[in-house]
């Protein structure tokens, strides 16, 4: 197909729910991208994070091509290894529990929000408290979870059994807890909310708040979790375990995965004919969250991650006059400006950057972990050229 006729068929065939640019890409490497004219891009927000170690990372693409060769799906009414091995890894690498996998964050969301709903069911507790500005997806709970109108509106009636707290707002949070709330659920660090990271005696305050009340902490790492903080999860960063703990995105390398971590406690509730996705674990997408993981530990990602963002962080607030502050942690880093973020995006396009907009004004810069030193100084480049 000519990149005319690519854009036509999406015209045609493609339900328009995103808003898209008109830039067609054939090929990931890296932090690199190219489009179908040959032309590369550096990707400074690579597949909205799910490429978050590169594209096409050599150990993945290993492990997907090897696995593919032997089985890509099991049911998960059988066993396989993978799904054994991959569970095991990341309740070894973040508290003792037990794993369920799901194909996406909002699918990992769903289960939280079912796992506090029977955890709290036999004391009559369902509600589930969020915060402004927070993102949980788009399926109708997690819209509904979600802190920011603008994904809810045209879908009511919505679920009932959510209630809003303000962010890094405690006295708000004791507001709305009650005899009904069966779980607080939220992201350390808010991504589409325009990087907003939790304040440390927050999180340490919600922990005690869900202690003394008997219900669960949720924490939403589908964007912070894998690395993205330079901890392998952002609750390590704040020394504040959760109940449980979804994540998807960077875990599967680039394929489609999500997960909900379970602490031992709670890990049982999810009984036979509770919860289910006929996708979710298979031996596909295991065996590349299990080469993303060994990615990050073996190439010592999470400390490029902890260098790159310190470097990142530093520059990007001297990098113009139109910065009025720089925010995040690792490599998840929020640049707000004084002027919309869009303009700055396509320009940094047309230059080569890939980068986001959320929130109007926010550049969400999250290269893959792997970023070297140059590539951070182009993109700086780039961002600097498009700002002055
Ligand atoms: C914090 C958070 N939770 C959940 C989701 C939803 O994930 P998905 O789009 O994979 O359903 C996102 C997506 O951006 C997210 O950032």
């Amino acid at each position: 197909m000519t990149e005319k006729e690519v854009l036509q068929a999406y015209q045609k065939y493609v339900v328009p729910s995103y808003r898209r640019t008109n830039l067609c890409l054939v090929k990931g490497e890296g932090a690199w991208v190219t489009d179908i004219q040959g032309k590369r891009y550096l990707d400074f927000f690579p597949g909205w994070a799910v490429s978050g170690i590169g594209h096409c990372h050599p150990r993945v693409v290993k492990a997907v091509t090897e696995q593919a060769k032997k089985a890509i799906h099991f049911s998960n009414n059988f066993l396989h290894p993978l799904q054994a091995q991959l569970a095991k890894e990341l309740v070894r690498s973040s508290f003792p529990g037990k794993c369920f996998f799901a194909n996406s964050g909002a699918e990992a969301n769903e289960a939280a929000i079912k796992l506090a709903r029977l955890a709290g069911h036999p004391d009559g507790r369902y509600q589930i408290i969020s915060f402004t500005g927070s993102f949980h997806g788009r399926t109708l709970a997690t819209l509904t979870m979600t802190g920011q109108r603008k994904v809810q509106k045209g879908f009511s009636p919505l679920p009932s059994g959510f209630r809003k707290a303000k962010f890094n707002d405690l006295e708000s949070v004791k507001k709305v807890l009650g005899p009904r709330t069966a779980a607080i659920c939220i992201e350390p660090i808010q991504g589409e909310g325009g990087v907003n990271p939790a304040r440390p005696g927050f999180l340490k305050n919600l922990r005690q708040l869900c202690n003394q009340n008997g219900i669960l902490l949720i924490f939403d790492e589908v964007q912070t979790g894998m690395g993205r903080t330079g901890k392998l999860f952002a609750f390590q960063r704040y020394q504040v375990t959760p109940d449980a703990m979804t994540l998807a995105k960077t875990l599967g390398g680039g394929v489609p995965i999500g997960a909900i971590i379970i602490a031992e406690k709670y890990a049982d509730i999810l009984s036979p004919g509770a919860h289910a996705s006929t996708f979710g674990g298979g031996p596909l997408v295991c065996a590349a969250a299990l080469a993303a993981l060994e990615a990050i530990k073996k190439e010592k990602l999470l400390e490029n991650a902890v260098r790159m963002g310190a470097y990142l962080q530093e520059r990007l607030r001297k990098i113009s006059p139109l910065v009025k502050e720089v925010r995040g942690i690792g490599l998840m880093l929020g640049v707000e400006l004084k002027i919309p973020a869009a303009k700055i995006t396509e320009e940094a396009q047309k230059n080569g950057l890939l980068v986001n907009c959320t929130q109007h004004n926010v550049l969400r810069v999250m290269p893959p972990l792997t970023l070297t030193r140059d590539e951070a100084d182009l993109g700086l480049s780039i961002l600097k050229q498009c700002l002055s």
